[in-house]
């Protein structure tokens, strides 16, 4: 267990806390729970950095809980919006994933000790350029197509204003387009999305980056192997903003 890496671990993280390779040297397992694709490729650099690899390609395995360089951590491969669910009900120790999912996540048991700054856009308000809101006639109740209906709710309640919510699961941009919603709450990045789709961003409601989330009764009961995962982590943050500096 860790037994190549335990000096590596301790070593790497001992700068930030008093953590020994002595209480890592039979630690608990660990998983981290995150998604395929855009968070996957973005965190594998971090973890490498961190010591640990998957032994598989999480991309095209058909396995789900993969084995990693470090014996005792595997990866769980699962659905973005699921990270926080597995994370809350412990059935993952930690996970990786964005700041929009967790404003929409309305379950409790979590940490978030860290911001990955990975996978960075905005949530926004976007509405058609051809069909500004503003000249829609007053007293009518703004349709609002989203996939992160709390988070919207959320928005508009602050404004106190009372809108209709339309959940999607996907392709917002298409909504005001066909006449289902007047606006929509979705994630921008380039803005491409919306101007290929004749849309412009008019409110910015969070800046999303992915943070590194645990599990509140993984953080108690393996404490040690957790805090220096999390140590390894921002290690691996703070060197590459630095050399992107
Ligand atoms: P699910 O499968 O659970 O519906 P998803 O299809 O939204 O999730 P991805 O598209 O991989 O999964 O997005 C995962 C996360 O990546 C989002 O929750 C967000 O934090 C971030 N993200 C999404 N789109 C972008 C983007 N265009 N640029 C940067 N980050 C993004
Ligand atoms: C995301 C998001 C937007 C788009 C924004 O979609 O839902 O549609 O990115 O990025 P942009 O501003 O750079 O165009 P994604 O590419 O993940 O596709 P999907 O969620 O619809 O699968």
């Amino acid at each position: 267990m860790y037994r190549r890496e335990a000096i590596h671990v301790g070593r790497a993280y001992s700068a930030h806390t008093r953590v020994s390779v002595k209480s890592l040297a039979s630690p608990p397992s660990l998983t981290i729970a995150l998604s395929k694709g855009r968070i996957c490729d973005q965190a594998l650099p971090l973890l490498s950095a961190a010591g640990i690899e998957p032994l598989e390609d999480l991309n095209t395995s058909r396995k789900l809980r993969i084995d990693t360089t470090l014996d005792q951590v595997k990866l769980l491969v699962i659905r973005a919006t699921d990270v926080p669910v597995f994370v809350g009900h412990g059935a993952a120790d930690l996970g990786i994933v964005g700041k929009d999912t967790l404003l929409e996540y309305d379950g409790a048991g979590l940490y978030e000790p860290l911001d990955l700054g990975i996978a960075r856009c905005r949530l926004m308000v976007a509405e058609r350029a051809d069909a500004p809101v503003a000249q829609m006639p007053s007293g009518r109740r703004l349709r609002i197509a989203t996939k992160y209906e709390r988070t919207a709710h959320r928005h508009y309640a602050a404004k106190g204003q009372q809108v209709e919510i339309i959940k999607l699961y996907g392709s917002m941009e298409l909504a005001p387009l066909v006449g289902l919603a007047d606006c929509i709450v979705d994630l921008v990045d380039t803005g491409s999305t919306l101007a290929a789709n004749g849309l412009v961003a008019v409110e910015h409601i969070a800046d999303v980056s992915s943070h590194l989330v645990v599990n509140q009764a993984s953080m108690k009961m393996k404490h040690a192997a957790v805090t220096a995962i999390i140590g390894l982590l921002a290690n691996a943050v703070n060197e590459r903003d630095r050399t992107a500096a």
